[in-house]
This record gives structure tokens, C-alpha cells and sequence, in this order.
């Protein structure tokens, strides 16, 4: 197990810049999750800590060694992939034991560290199946043991679930967790999901165009996020985002196509004198009430109605160019077409500014 630290790392292809320049340091036995949207610099950030690709700039350092320049053998971390290639030719086992095998390592000591990881992933009874006899979780399991049995000081997954159907996704997601929780090594794990990232992580880092935006824990990044960017990004259903200005110490909300004003914020007490420079009200759908029209700070129509049992979602169009979502009790039901008032919880409320910075 080592930490691992990265320090001004950037990376350019050519003339194009994808890496901007990121310090971070991940604890020894910490699991990290890098999130972002679809060609943010995720993998290329991972490439470039497991020694697949070279920083045009910056260092890194793995426990108490500079690996900047070192070969990926040297830098003792194991990567799994989103396509795990097995070797189709070799059975489980051989699979598992292959780069040990490469390392020289005698066949007893082997066949001793298969069976334990093995044991560790439940595939003892699969040892003697070739991966085309095996589901997509077991041979994930299977590429995953592959990893494991390198004893390696750290884990790299590239969206590793991303393969599997939804239900498999949660299963796998829980035995990554639980793996780590036994093995404690540190991890760090690439994924643009959400739920996965809020599920696994020790700390989330968001990354938006080769940046750093936040880093933090699920919660802080919940809670406490510092732009709208993070703030739309952790959460599902997303948060909320209403347009809005401010008007003689007042919130006005504001339809984007129509620069129309609805119904003000009225007794949103700390909102008395918000700042000029709020364009942006921020509101989580388990934030709203619904309650009779006249009362809400803002009101509209219900259009839709998710009823999921233990929770639902109800989705109202107030005038804005997207639909306003709550999240309430399952029990009362919505009309879709019903009249109905939004109430916000004013200790739970976000203000961003025209560059999406937090107010
Ligand atoms: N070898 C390369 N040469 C040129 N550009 C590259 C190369 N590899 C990646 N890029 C570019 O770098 C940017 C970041 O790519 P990267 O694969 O790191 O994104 P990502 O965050 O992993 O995205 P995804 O979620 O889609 O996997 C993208 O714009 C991509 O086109
Ligand atoms: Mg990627």
C-alpha cells in the first residue's frame, strides 16, 4: 500500500491541452474517485499515474518514490479496465495466475495466491472454466482477481462497471467496496457515474476540462458544493437550477426563454439582500414542498408523476425552459395538470454567479 501524489502534472496531445495542470494528493489506503463528464481528462489522468502515458509536465510520487519517468512495472499498481480482456485460451485459474507466471514465481507459491484470491473474489468453484463458460460479472471478478494477485501497492479501475447490465453494476459496486474494506489499498477509481462515484468514494474529485473543480467527500461535495458545475453533477434526479435576479433586495425568478418574472421568493429569510451578481437559484428536488398554490414561493403545473414506491418525483412546469423536480412522499398523489405551490427550504438553498461560482 503507498499514498500516491501528483504535483503540477499537465498533459498535452500536440497542441491540444488536456491535463491543466493538477496537484493532489491520495492517502495511503484511500479510495479515490475521479468523475467528469465524457472527455474531461479521467482516463488520461489514470494513463498517465499508471505509467501508460507520459506527463508533458509535472511529477509523481508513489509512497516514498519519484515515479515521473518509471516504466509501469515499476511503479507497483494493478489497473482493471472497462474491456477486460481475458486470455480466452486459459482457464480461470491460469488467468488469474498469468503475470505471476510471467514473473517467474514457482507454480506452488501460484497455485497458493489463485486459491486465496480466489477465496477472495468467490470463484473457487470457476478455477477450471474458460471465460467464454462465465457471465459478465464473473469475468470481471476473474479481471479483477487478475489485479489482485500482483499484490499490487495500488488499484487502478477505468469505469470497470461499465459493461455490465444495471443490476450486475450494483452487485460489483458492492464487492469493490467490500474488497476494498478488506484489502485497504489504495484505489483510485475512474467513472462519470454519478451514484457510483457518491457509493465507493472515500473522496470524490470532480475534474471539468483537464481541471480540478472540487474534491471533497460525498457529502461535502453534496452539501457544500463550490460551483453549479459540481452542484449539477453530484445529485440525482439533479438539483434544480431556476434563473433568477435580484430586484430591490428580493429575489425575482426569471424564465429563461421569456425574461418573464413568476412569483417572488417572499419569506426566504437570509435571501433578504441577496447579491446582485445571483443569476442562478439552486433548490435539490428533496428541498421543495408541495403545498396550495397561493403559498409556494413559486408555483406551476404538475406535468408528470414518478411514483416509485418508497419515494416520488414529481416533475412541474413553472414557467422555466426545464421542469421543476420534487421529490415527496409517496404517499399523496399529484394530478398531472393540478395547480400546486413550490416551497423552498431556505436553509437549503444555492446561489450561483453568471461563471457558475458559488454565492
Ligand atoms: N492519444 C490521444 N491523442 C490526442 N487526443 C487524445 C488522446 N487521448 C485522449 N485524447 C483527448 O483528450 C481528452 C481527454 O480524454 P480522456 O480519454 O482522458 O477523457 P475521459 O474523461 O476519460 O472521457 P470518457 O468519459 O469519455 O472516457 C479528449 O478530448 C480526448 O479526445
Ligand atoms: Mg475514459
Amino acid at each position: 500500500m503507498a499514498s500516491i501524489q501528483l504535483s503540477g502534472v499537465e498533459k498535452w496531445f500536440g497542441d491540444l491541452q488536456v491535463i491543466k495542470g493538477i496537484d493532489l494528493s491520495i492517502e495511503d489506503g484511500e479510495f479515490v474517485v475521479f468523475v467528469g463528464p465524457s472527455g474531461c481528462g479521467k482516463s488520461t489522468l489514470l494513463r498517465i499515474i499508471a505509467g501508460l502515458e507520459d506527463a508533458s509536465k509535472g511529477s509523481l510520487t508513489i509512497g516514498d518514490n519519484d515515479v515521473t519517468g518509471a516504466v509501469p512495472s515499476e511503479r507497483g499498481l494493478a489497473m482493471v479496465f472497462q474491456s477486460y480482456a481475458l486470455y480466452p485460451h486459459m482457464n480461470v485459474a491460469e488467468n488469474i495466475g498469468f503475470a505471476l507466471k510471467t514473473a517467474g514465481i514457482p507454480q506452488t507459491e501460484i497455485r497458493k495466491r489463485v486459491n486465496s484470491v480466489a477465496g477472495i473474489l468467490k470463484v473457487e468453484n470457476l478455477l477450471g472454466r474458460l471465460p467464454k463458460q462465465l457471465s459478465g460479472g464473473q469475468r470481471q471478478r476473474v479481471a479483477i482477481g487478475r489485479a489482485i494477485v500482483r499484490e499490487p501497492v495500488g488499484f487502478l479501475f477505468d469505469e470497470p462497471l461499465s459493461n455490465l447490465d444495471a443490476a450486475l453494476r450494483v452487485n460489483m459496486r458492492l464487492e469493490i467496496s467490500r474488497l476494498h474494506a478488506q484489502l485497504g489499498i489504495t484505489t483510485i477509481y475512474v467513472t462519470h457515474d454519478q451514484v457510483e462515484a457518491m457509493t465507493l468514494a472515500d473522496r470524490i474529485v470532480v475534474l471539468e476540462e483537464g481541471r480540478v473543480i472540487q474534491a471533497g467527500s460525498p457529502r461535502e461535495l453534496y452539501n457544500n458544493p463550490n460551483s453549479r458545475f459540481v452542484a449539477e453533477f453530484i445529485g440525482s434526479p439533479k438539483m434544480n437550477l431556476l434563473p433568477c435576479t435580484e430586484k430591490t433586495g428580493k429575489i425575482v425568478f426569471t424564465s429563461f426563454a421569456e425574461n418573464k418574472e413568476l412569483r417572488r421568493v417572499t419569506n426566504a429569510k437570509h435571501l433578504s439582500s441577496p447579491s446582485s451578481a445571483i443569476v442562478c437559484l439552486g433548490i435539490r428536488p428533496e428541498n421543495i414542498a408541495l403545498c396550495p398554490e397561493d403559498k409556494g414561493h413559486i408555483s406551476g403545473k404538475v406535468v408528470l408523476n414518478e411514483y416509485l414506491g418508497s419515494e416520488q418525483f414529481v416533475y412541474i412546469d413553472c414557467g422555466f425552459d426545464d421542469m421543476v423536480t420534487a421529490r415527496v412522499k409517496p404517499d399523496a398523489e399529484f394530478q398531472i395538470g393540478r395547480l400546486i405551490g413550490l416551497s423552498f427550504d431556505s436553509e437549503k438553498i444555492y446561489m450561483f454567479d453568471r461563471n457558475g461560482d458559488r454565492l
